[in-house]
């Protein structure tokens, strides 16, 4: 819970002067019964309508102070709670921005939105309570014991049993409390889950009639979810009535007792009134708190689950040395490469040892799971190796700012995504400031120019979410004009023709290399002709690289890559 401190720290001041008209109101609550009894006993029973009136005048006036200070602090306690709750979120959504893959890896992405949006309002929510009941609770309960004692020293005889056994049954209920709790927000992260695979695979589900399926496995996480928050709930309603029982069990003796008293003329009726006013005032204030601690008890675990987030210490440090200005711009050097993905101590690639010269174009071939997609992305430093090295431009990547280094390199990733906005919008992701002429050239030179004016607005038709109103591979050639534009020293295609026909290709290809001189490009590629020019090309199998060289040179002497020639090429090597 560490990460509150900052909040804590900056709010504190409005938070103890949202307290202290909660005081007020308190106070003011407090001494009604007192007044009542004196309005009784003494106006009343003497029949003196001078101190009816009088007292009646300044129990208004307590009143009237009373609604006030609730009407402050409310607004305080909005404000700070609100703002509170708005910097928690946007600081969480930062915080998992500049997250690496690695610790990302560790969460499921259902329950980071589940953390962003129901655990950041249940803490918000808690922060709100501390400034209404919460605090005012435990006053008024304090307050209206000490007031009950003063007023009659006999009939808190009562409070001293019944106030014990409530304290219990809340500490009880608080203890069973937090582990149920608990599994309702699993729960809750399941339905979530659930509803965000289904939405982004609808087309899947549709197109193998997996409607059944899916119905059955939302309901499943649907009932679990609601079977966790009945026991949940079931179990605090066992301890607000047994609470509720107690005090009123206690009013019933206090009026058995108070009866005697009047019959014997040692107690007066005013006394009784106002002494039943301040145990209804204490039993309500001891169900506040009851209710007060089902809160925290979901505030707690809610603020445990953001602080996992928050605990995560950024496995790649962010700001660390510049490039020196080099002359060798795009150069890659892997040495002794060895990764690991968390999940698994089985290495994805092993002993990789490689150089990729400046302007050099270089094809990535292997069967699917190889590790290729892996290969490209250490160079991004979405992971850090487990051993071995990697440079960029002669500098090992550890020491270099990732954002620095990341400005190197346009990468188009296998799985495209488009965000939602217009096809420039999307293009000038590559770069903010692009004009409509470079925008317009790195559509053309992806083989994209041409069906975008196509669409009924051209470079301004919106993209619907993750680009729903464009075939694959458009959104393929899309995503390449995105990292055209950035004109980067190193761009990095990973399978991002696959969806596009042999003859766009070959004119994207082609475009590349005017576009593109000078730049170093690895190709990855699941078909041999995609690379089969290439300056050369790397065969990766089972995590090793099995071959280098050029397409002649392979064919000779790499088996992988002559098996993978015969079975697409349909032909013996010659
Ligand atoms: N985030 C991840 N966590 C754990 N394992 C992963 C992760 N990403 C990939 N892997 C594993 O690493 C191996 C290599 O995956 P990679 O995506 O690099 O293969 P690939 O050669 O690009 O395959 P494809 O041709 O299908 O794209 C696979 O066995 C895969 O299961
Ligand atoms: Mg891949």
């Amino acid at each position: 819970m560490k990460f509150l401190s900052k909040y804590i720290k900056k709010y504190w001041v409005s938070f103890c002067i949202a307290v202290l008209f909660l005081t007020f109101e308190a106070v003011c609550d407090l001494l009604q019964p007192t007044i009542m009894a004196k309005i009784i006993d003494k106006g009343v029973a003497r029949k003196d309508i001078h101190y009816v009136l009088q007292m009646g005048g300044l129990m208004l006036a307590i009143t009237a102070f009373g609604a006030v200070s609730a009407g402050t602090r409310s607004v305080i306690a909005s404000i700070v709670s609100q703002n509170f709750g708005t910097e928690l979120r946007f600081d969480l959504f930062k915080k998992i921005q500049t997250m690496s893959f690695k610790n990302l890896d560790q969460f499921d992405r259902a329950s980071l939105i589940t953390r962003l949006t129901n655990d950041v309002t249940q803490v918000q929510v808690f922060v709100n309570g501390l400034m209404r009941i919460f605090v005012k609770s435990p006053l008024l309960a304090i307050g209206g014991l000490v007031m009950a004692v003063r007023l009659n020293l006999h009939l808190a005889v009562v409070l001293a049993i019944v106030v014990p056994i409530v304290a219990l049954l809340i500490v009880f209920n608080m203890r069973l409390g937090l582990p149920r709790f608990s599994k309702v927000q699993k729960a809750l992260d399941g339905v979530n889950g659930v509803m965000r695979e289904y939405l982004s695979g609808v087309r899947v589900v549709k197109a193998f009639n997996h409607f059944d399926v899916e119905v059955a496995k939302f309901t499943k996480a649907n009932e679990h979810y609601k079977n966790q928050a009945v026991a949940a709930n079931r179990l605090m309603s066992i301890f607000s009535p047994a609470i509720m029982l107690t005090v009123n069990l206690g009013i019933v003796v206090v009026l058995w007792i108070g009866g005697w008293g009047v019959r014997s003329g040692t107690i007066q009726v005013g006394h009784i009134i106002a002494f039943i006013n301040y145990m209804t005032q204490i039993s309500m204030s001891l169900m506040m708190i009851s209710m007060v601690f089902n809160m925290y008890v979901r505030a707690r675990a809610s603020a445990g689950r953001i602080g996992e987030v928050f605990l995560q210490e950024d496995s790649i440090a962010w700001d660390r040395g510049s490039f020196n200005t080099r002359t060798e711009k795009g150069r890659i050097d892997f040495e002794n490469v060895t990764f690991a993905y968390a999940s698994s101590t089985e290495p994805v690639l092993k002993n990789i040892n490689l150089t990729i010269l400046p302007g050099e174009t270089v094809g990535i071939i292997g069967s699917t799971g190889s590790g290729k997609s892996t290969l490209v992305g250490l160079i991004s430093r979405f992971y850090d190796v487990s051993s071995g090295m990697i440079r960029v431009d002669g500098e090992d990547i550890k020491q270099i700012n990732p954002k620095v280094l990341r400005e190197k390199i346009a990468l188009v990733p296998q799985k495209n995504i488009l965000f939602t906005g217009s096809v420039a919008e999307n293009i000038r992701w590559g770069k903010e400031d692009a004009t409509k002429a470079e925008v317009e050239q790195a559509a053309r030179t992806a083989g994209a120019h041409d069906f975008i004016i196509a669409a009924p607005e051209g470079y301004e038709t919106m993209i619907g979410q993750g680009g729903v109103n464009f075939s694959g591979g458009q959104k393929q050639r899309i995503s390449i004009a995105r990292a055209l534009v950035k004109r980067p020293e190193i761009l990095i295609l990973d399978d991002s023709t696959s969806a596009v026909d042999v003859t766009t290709e070959a004119k994207i290809k082609k475009a590349l290399k005017t576009y593109a001189k000078g730049l170093t490009c690895l190709l990855i590629a699941q078909r041999i002709t995609s690379i089969m020019d290439a300056d050369k090309i790397v065969v990766l199998d089972h995590g090793e690289i099995v071959g280098i060289g050029t397409h002649q040179e392979l064919i000779k002497e790499c088996s992988v890559y002559q098996e993978i020639y015969r079975s697409q090429m349909g032909k013996e090597v010659q």
